[in-house]
């Protein structure tokens, strides 16, 4: 029987986080398994709102390959591709466009927020307005049906899924298959800083290539509880970051809970949950770090892998998009 088809990717913006990490490397590193995985390395994306530093874009194109290599993504059974190299996805958005309106793209939730959160307003690059036509062109360029994504994106799925359902009432056939999104159970990391979101731009991420001074250092300056002065004083575990990021990486569970229940009493202080997280982080980051370190002596050979995968993702990629074009009934010399 085939495995079901899943499609994720990243924004090449800059290297990945811990974030990424407990949202949906880990995942993925599951999915290689039980899946038929593609990873697309998506710099034609990161261009929307990146378009005056095409250089960061083409930069991190190695490090995301790098960092997913490193927590051990294996090229033999994931494709990693690059969406600029894959004109199959250009053409399908570019056909996509036409069965979306503006004021349907301006309704989507996660463009209306990023509009807003970015102050765009009219002024919003037509390509970042598009990229859900373009995201629709990923997923079902690849025929995916599982895309697992963070909550934030769960509309493009949605809007996908129009796209798709239009597309096949046209041609008259089910050319496309609908996707369903995966949204991860965890939820977003918050931020060193306690700011909703963990972010490589934010300068509040923990990136998977951190050096253990690095990572030191990150904890200690972690956002705990504000009103925690004294070690006896009760502490609070909801918006605790130390606490938000025990939950996503530390498995006793057990211990967890004894923990949490002697901070919410009084008695222990920041610097003991912080030194438990430390201790952690710093055994999951270290054989990531080395193996990154040493797959970036080699980089041709990281060029090698992105190009064999592309390579793979063009085949698939080209014959949807003739089906497609066969099935609307489209000229083909
Ligand atoms: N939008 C995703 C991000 O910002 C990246 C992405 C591009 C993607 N194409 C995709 C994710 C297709 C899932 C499926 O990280």
């Amino acid at each position: 029987m085939n495995k079901p088809v899943i499609l994720t990717g990243d924004r090449t913006t800059g290297p990945l986080h811990i974030g990424h990490y407990a949202g949906s490397l880990s995942n993925r590193l599951r999915y290689q398994d039980s899946h038929e995985q593609f990873l697309l390395l998506a710099d034609t994306q990161a261009l929307t709102d990146n378009a005056h530093d095409p250089g960061k874009v083409h930069r991190n194109v190695i490090e995301v390959a790098l960092d997913y290599l490193a927590v051990g993504i294996d090229p033999d059974r994931t494709t990693i591709c690059l969406q600029s190299h894959l004109p199959a996805l250009a053409e399908l958005s570019m056909l996509y466009l036409n069965f979306v309106t503006v004021s349907r793209l301006e309704r989507n939730p996660t463009i209306k927020d990023e509009i807003r959160s970015r102050g765009f307003g009219r002024d919003i690059p037509a390509g970042f307005l598009c990229y859900p036509a373009a995201q629709a062109a990923d997923i079902t360029a690849f025929r995916a049906t599982v895309v697992p994504v963070g909550e934030d994106q769960a509309p493009l799925i949605e809007q996908t899924n129009e796209i798709v359902r239009r597309i096949n009432a046209t041609a008259g056939v089910d050319i496309l298959p609908e996707a369903q999104a995966v949204i991860p159970r965890s939820g977003r990391l918050p931020g060193i800083d306690g700011t909703s979101k963990m972010s490589k731009s934010g300068g509040n991420a923990i990136p998977l290539s951190a050096s253990p001074d690095a990572i030191r250092a990150a904890v200690r300056a972690m956002f705990t509880d504000p009103n925690h002065l004294r070690v006896e004083d009760p502490g609070k575990v909801e918006g605790n970051v130390v606490f938000a990021y025990l939950d996503a990486f530390d498995d006793d569970e057990q211990g967890l809970d004894e923990i949490k229940a002697h901070y919410q009493r009084g008695g222990l202080g920041d610097g003991n949950i912080k030194k438990r997280l430390e201790e952690k982080l710093q055994a999951l980051l270290a054989p990531i770090r080395e193996r990154r370190e040493q797959l970036a002596k080699d980089r041709s050979h990281v060029v090698e892998i992105i190009r064999r995968g592309t390579r793979r993702a063009h085949d698939r990629t080209e014959t949807t998009k003739h089906e497609v074009i066969n099935a609307l009934g489209l000229i083909q010399l």
